[in-house]
């Protein structure tokens, strides 16, 4: 079974982070989730792997090369603008041949990897198999109906109804046959412009062929917003076997669920667990609270943060307040000025979100 991750798209809803970089490489517990997506693959036995990219390419091929690190065989496969799902996989057409494959979208977290799944979807001999998992936002989704009973059957599917017919959302995670190929080609693009893998699979089911639902039990986080992201964050930290490679002195408490990367040096500070602090990571006079994560090359001085992510080599230095609930980029700088006029002094990106006290 091969497996085709989809890493292109805008990723206009983690604005302003995703402005320069590509959404599928924003960090979580100190991972890009697109390391993780292809770790869960290589986890479940599969390593022929094609992503398809787009205008962020270049920085995805940087990060990921050729799969050597992660013990897979990686493909590039380019989409020229975000199409849709279903595009991707009719633009992967050469990439698939005519073997079954896992469909995974490069910014969805879930608990416990996909190996029981992916040995369900082999033992059988299903046309297709979807994954869904109840929300209380049935809108942001694509939404199945099933039957009731035990053998329950799909009866539809929709993308982000107005009127959801259920609270089950699917999961960023397919299985396919190549009968998929004839459906990707029959249907027309949504209203969005898009051509939509939910079509394509209610395809299927119109034509007769067998979809099979599983519902997944566990945690999922689709991390394409921002809280989103600090929700995954928070998930895979209480996850982690935590260890420190670091350098603790003795006037810090640094608690079990604490991970320290190495060349990180903390001094008379605490860090309260499940919370990770990156490589050469600097804290000097810190508290850094539960469900954070420091990532490298970051200095936090005379300042408390928790519930938060922080992105490589910014400085958060010498603030009287203390950050909750926030993500904060890359080189960014939180500092105290000590010049007059004593007031709140910014430089923002476009779209950024700023709570003062
Ligand atoms: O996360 C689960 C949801 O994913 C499902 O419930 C929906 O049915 C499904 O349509 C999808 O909805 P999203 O609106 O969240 O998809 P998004 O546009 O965020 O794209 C998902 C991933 O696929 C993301 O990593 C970007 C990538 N992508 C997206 C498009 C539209 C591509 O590589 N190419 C594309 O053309």
């Amino acid at each position: 079974m091969k497996g085709l991750i989809l890493s292109g798209g805008k990723g206009s809803r983690l604005y302003p982070l995703t402005y320069t970089r590509a959404k599928q490489l924003v960090p979580v517990a100190n991972k890009p989730v697109l390391f993780r997506v292809i770790e869960t693959l290589r986890d479940a036995g599969i390593t022929e792997i094609g992503i398809v990219v787009g205008h962020t390419g270049p920085e995805i091929r940087e990060a990921v090369g050729g799969g050597k690190q992660f013990g897979v065989d990686i493909s590039y496969i380019e989409q020229e603008s975000p199409l849709g799902l279903a595009h991707a996989v009719y633009i992967a057409r050469d990439f698939l041949g005519d073997e079954r494959f896992v469909m995974f979208l490069g910014d969805n977290v879930i608990e416990g990897g996909i190996g029981r799944l992916i040995g369900e979807f082999r033992d059988q001999h299903y046309n297709a198999q979807i994954v869904l998992t109840p929300t209380d936002n049935p809108q942001a989704y694509g939404i199945a109906e099933l039957t009731d009973g035990p053998e329950r059957r799909i009866v539809r599917l929709v993308e982000k109804p107005r009127n959801p017919p259920s609270n089950l959302a699917l999961v960023g995670i397919y299985m396919f046959d190549p009968t998929i190929h004839e459906a990707v080609r029959a249907i027309s693009p949504s209203w969005r412009g898009e051509l939509e893998i939910t079509d394509a699979i209610q395809w299927l089911i119109t034509q007769g062929h067998d979809v099979h639902p599983y519902i997944h039990r566990g945690w999922w986080i689709d991390t394409g917003k921002q809280s989103d992201m600090l929700a995954a964050n928070a998930k895979v930290l209480e996850e982690l076997t935590h260890k420190i490679e670091g350098y603790v002195d003795r006037d810090s408490t640094v608690d079990e669920r604490v991970t320290v990367q190495s060349g990180a040096e903390i001094v008379n500070s605490v860090v309260r667990g499940p919370a990770i602090i990156g490589r050469n990571v600097r804290l000097v006079n810190a508290y850094i609270g539960p469900f954070t994560s420091i990532y490298h090359d970051c200095v936090i001085e005379q300042a408390e943060i928790e519930q938060s992510i922080v992105l490589e080599n910014s400085r958060i230095c010498d603030i009287p307040y203390r950050i909750a609930d926030s993500l904060i980029g890359r080189d960014v700088e939180v500092t105290r000025s000590e010049f007059r006029p004593k007031a709140l002094k910014m430089t923002l990106g476009d779209n950024s979100k700023v709570g003062i006290l």
